[in-house]
């Protein structure tokens, strides 16, 4: 057996990983003796066509640079003003632009002569996500004939969606030459067969997940991925022990939010919902208070910018409001928290609020679950547009669109009585368990590895 070699935009440089692709590859990576090829986050003057051996820490890291047009085309283009709006339903912020989209095939391109340079021939390759959509072809390209994943860590778009790309029949021909093409759930499963089939014209006939296009054959799977349950449990009862006193000790509720500040997460919905709560329930002024964790992400992209002002403008909004000379009812953080500190906050929060628009899983949920006292566990709210909401409908489902609806369950999570927090907390908690993030990548692998396509 050779190595796993996973590929991927994101490669975590710092201390501090934050995102869902990161923190799970990191997980499966640590001590399997695979490597990892990404970009590092540096700027180059001129493409170079060399990997950076970033050293041994718990795996050996490859990092390529990306030149300040290509970081411009490449991933604040095509990849993040094109692709990531057109997988979460939004074609109405899609930007295309031609040179983005040539960026984004030469930014593949350039990766797959690096990568055909380093692979032997028992090599597994697993790709990540909705920035190397090219890749495979590329490899192919070059005659690199080993065995090629894709995981896709978004959620996958209705065929109208799909067919809003300005390259859509292309991008259908990329994922074909993929021999497994993973997916967040079976929800995406059945939009990827029958967006293949609208668009390009695919024959997706077979039970067994076989896709036929031409003479390429590709297999696609749902593999919901997860997190290290067991891991993540004993970091939350750990860290929980350092919190400063005033989090743990608080005579109030704690709901938390941790999202990045992505139009997805549905941010401005939950902070209108969390007015409404305020707004109904005068008895919990004062005795609540939700603390909105979201990091920066993608700056520059104007949809970005504009969901930040939004987001913004509402938290001073509610704090001006409702809050008193003793009470801010809004604890907004724009910068990101360490992994770590977030878990021992999870377990400290009754209540965890997870409500984006749209999103591929949503690690957060599992998180906060994974975090939770068993002698005293909290109330996850989640979306029922997270992927998570698939295999955690013990949670409280909600449509987070219904600000009326989203703040009704603050207030039945705010006074679950106990053995309702226990029943649904063991459900969710065994669903966690029994699904963590190792079978994931065992389930992928194994998948990758079985009968070629054919
Ligand atoms: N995260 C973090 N610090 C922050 C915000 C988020 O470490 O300030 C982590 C969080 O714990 C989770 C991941 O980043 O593991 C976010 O993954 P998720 O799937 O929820 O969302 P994504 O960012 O991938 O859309
Ligand atoms: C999501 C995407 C990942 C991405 C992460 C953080 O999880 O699926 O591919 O790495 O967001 O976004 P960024 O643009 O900072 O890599």
């Amino acid at each position: 057996m050779g190595r796993l070699i996973a590929v991927s935009n994101r490669l975590p440089t710092g201390p501090n990983p934050t995102g869902g692709l990161v923190v799970a590859l990191s997980d499966v990576l640590a001590g399997s003796g695979g490597l990892w090829v990404g970009w590092g986050g540096d700027i180059a003057e001129a493409p170079a066509d060399r990997l950076a051996d970033l050293g041994e820490g718990p795996f050996r890291r490859l990092a390529f640079d990306l030149t300040a047009a290509e970081v411009e085309g490449y991933y604040l283009g095509h990849a993040n003003s094109v692709l990531w709006p057109v997988l979460h339903g939004r074609t109405d912020l899609m930007q295309i632009a031609s040179g983005h989209l040539m960026a984004y095939k030469a930014v593949n391109g350039r990766l797959a002569r690096m990568l055909a340079a380093l692979v032997e021939p028992d090599d597994l390759l697993w790709v990540h996500d909705f920035h190397l959509l090219p890749l495979a072809w590329e490899l192919r390209a070059l005659g690199v004939e080993n065995r090629i994943g894709l995981f896709l860590h978004t959620p996958f778009p209705a065929p109208f969606d799909l067919a809003a790309l300005p390259n859509a029949a292309e991008t259908c021909d990329w994922l074909m030459r993929y021999d497994l093409v993973g997916l967040q759930t079976a929800a995406d499963l059945r939009k990827f067969r029958a967006a293949l089939a609208a668009v390009a014209g695919a024959d997706t006939s077979d039970d067994g997940g076989l896709v036929r296009l031409g003479r390429q054959t590709t297999r696609a799977a749902a593999l919901p991925i997860a997190i290290d349950t067991a891991g993540f449990a004993a970091l939350a009862e750990a860290e929980f022990g350092r919190l400063p006193p005033g989090v743990v000790k608080s005579e109030r509720a704690l709901i938390i939010g941790v999202d990045r500040l992505d139009y997805s997460k549905g941010l401005p919905q939950r902070f209108r919902a969390f007015a409404e709560f305020l707004a109904r329930n005068e008895d919990w002024h004062r005795h609540v208070s939700l603390l909105q964790i979201s990091p920066p992400t993608r700056e520059g992209v104007a949809a970005y910018d504009a969901i930040r002002e939004e987001t913004e403008v509402l938290a001073g909004r509610i704090n001006g409001a409702y809050a008193d000379i003793t009470w801010a009812p809004l604890r907004y953080i724009h910068r990101q928290i360490p992994r770590a500190t977030l878990a021992g906050l999870y377990r400290a929060a009754r209540v965890g609020l997870v409500t984006p628009l749209m999103d591929g899983m949503n690690l957060v949920a599992k998180e906060y679950v994974a975090a939770q006292d068993p002698a005293d566990p909290g109330v996850l709210i989640l979306s029922q547009f997270a992927g998570a909401a698939e295999q955690m409908e013990d949670a409280l489902i909600v449509n987070p669109h219904d600000v009326e609806q989203v703040a009704r369950a603050i207030r039945t999570a705010l006074t679950m009585p106990p053995r309702e927090r226990h029943r649904r907390y063991e459900r969710l908690m065994a669903g966690l368990l029994a699904q963590d993030v190792h079978g994931w990548s065992a389930a992928f692998l194994q998948a990758l590895g079985g009968p070629r396509p054919q």
